[in-house]
């Protein structure tokens, strides 16, 4: 598909139905090259910046094994690795970056940055996290659910939990741009910006926002949640935890969707193992044992987690192949 090379992924909506979906073909077929050993160096010699504002670790590390496996060298930048944001001016970064490198990967806060990036590196630049978007994720989700649900057209996508941040909005547009009716369950003041919301309409009649938990499940294919507090906005756990505590994902939820095979899914990391430091101190701080989804359905039949989470190295690689590689 000569015609996605030298394009940036920003969000979902840079790219068509078409389009999309010959990304997931190509990671489908990229995949099985992977399992069966097959070499698919379509990016030898290149050279791709990894840059990170926030800690991360299936991104980071679906960006280094799929940019290796293409025999692309992959450079980790981390924060206070370099002079961006401190020292020097994101449009500086950009030209420096674009001079020596084929293909930048940025994950931060300010989506603003991104796009700076885009603009004036004059490389190819993938998100891999802003605070409106995670497309990269949006596409290991639609891989994930072709592969247990069998198709995308009108598949029922209930995401459940913190419908304004990065994760809903990505799977609100690009679900509607698959043709799936996707479902935003949230309580009121935790609804996409009205943007977003005008957006997906452009590719779908079929949205529904509702705080209705029972309206919103209600012969659902695939319920999804996120953690309740992103990555920066860690002054907000008390508020959150009051606010979302009837939008957990329990089997109670799962009961409710009437459908004995609904897929369960979650972009990762979730909260629900006390084991964790993090786990610990909530426990302390708030009493809380659990939170956006309970153990028993993280580790039901119904959880693909894992396997979603190995789809962002395939979908991660069709990606910048097909951006920057010679795919013909
Ligand atoms: N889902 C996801 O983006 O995970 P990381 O934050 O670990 O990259
Ligand atoms: N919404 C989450 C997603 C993490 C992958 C965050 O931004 O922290």
């Amino acid at each position: 598909n000569a015609s996605l090379k030298g394009r940036s992924f920003l969000a979902e909506k840079d790219f068509t139905e078409e389009e999309m979906l010959y990304f997931l073909d190509l990671a489908a077929d990229l995949k099985a090259k992977k399992n069966s050993g097959i070499p698919h160096r379509y990016l030898e010699g290149k050279n791709i910046a990894l840059l990170f504002e926030k800690t991360s670790t299936r991104t980071r590390c679906a960006f280094t094994v799929a940019c290796t496996d293409l025999g692309a060298h992959p450079e980790y930048l981390g924060k206070g690795d370099i002079q961006l944001g401190k020292k020097e001016s994101v449009e500086d970064t950009a030209k420096v970056l674009g001079r020596m490198f084929d293909g930048i990967e940025f994950r931060g806060f300010s989506h603003k940055t991104v796009e700076s990036l885009a603009e004036h590196s004059g490389v190819p630049v993938w998100n891999g996290l802003t605070d409106l978007w995670h497309p990269t994720q949006t596409l290991a989700d639609l891989l994930t659910i072709k592969e247990h649900v069998g198709h995308l057209k009108d598949v029922k996508l209930v995401y459940v939990g913190d419908g304004r941040n990065n994760v809903a909005n990505s799977l609100l547009v690009g679900g509607s741009i698959a043709g799936m009716e996707v479902r935003i369950c949230a309580p009121a003041s935790l609804w996409p910006a009205q943007e977003v919301v005008d957006t997906a309409k452009k590719y779908s009649d079929r949205i529904m926002i509702t705080s209705s938990v029972e309206e919103a499940v209600a012969g659902a294919d695939v319920i999804y949640t996120d953690v309740w507090v992103s990555m920066g906005e860690e002054d907000k756990f008390a508020e959150r935890i009051e606010l979302l505590s009837p939008y957990q994902v329990n089997m109670q939820m799962i009961k409710a969707t009437g459908n004995d095979n609904v897929i369960f899914l979650h972009c990762l990391p979730a909260f629900h193992d006390l084991e964790t430091a993090y786990g610990r101190e909530m426990h302390e701080k708030h009493g809380l044992k659990e939170m956006e989804v309970t153990d028993e359905v993280f580790l039901s039949k119904h959880s693909k987690v894992f396997d979603q989470a190995e789809n962002r190295m395939h979908t991660i690689k069709a990606v910048i192949a097909a951006t920057l590689g010679n795919m013909e």
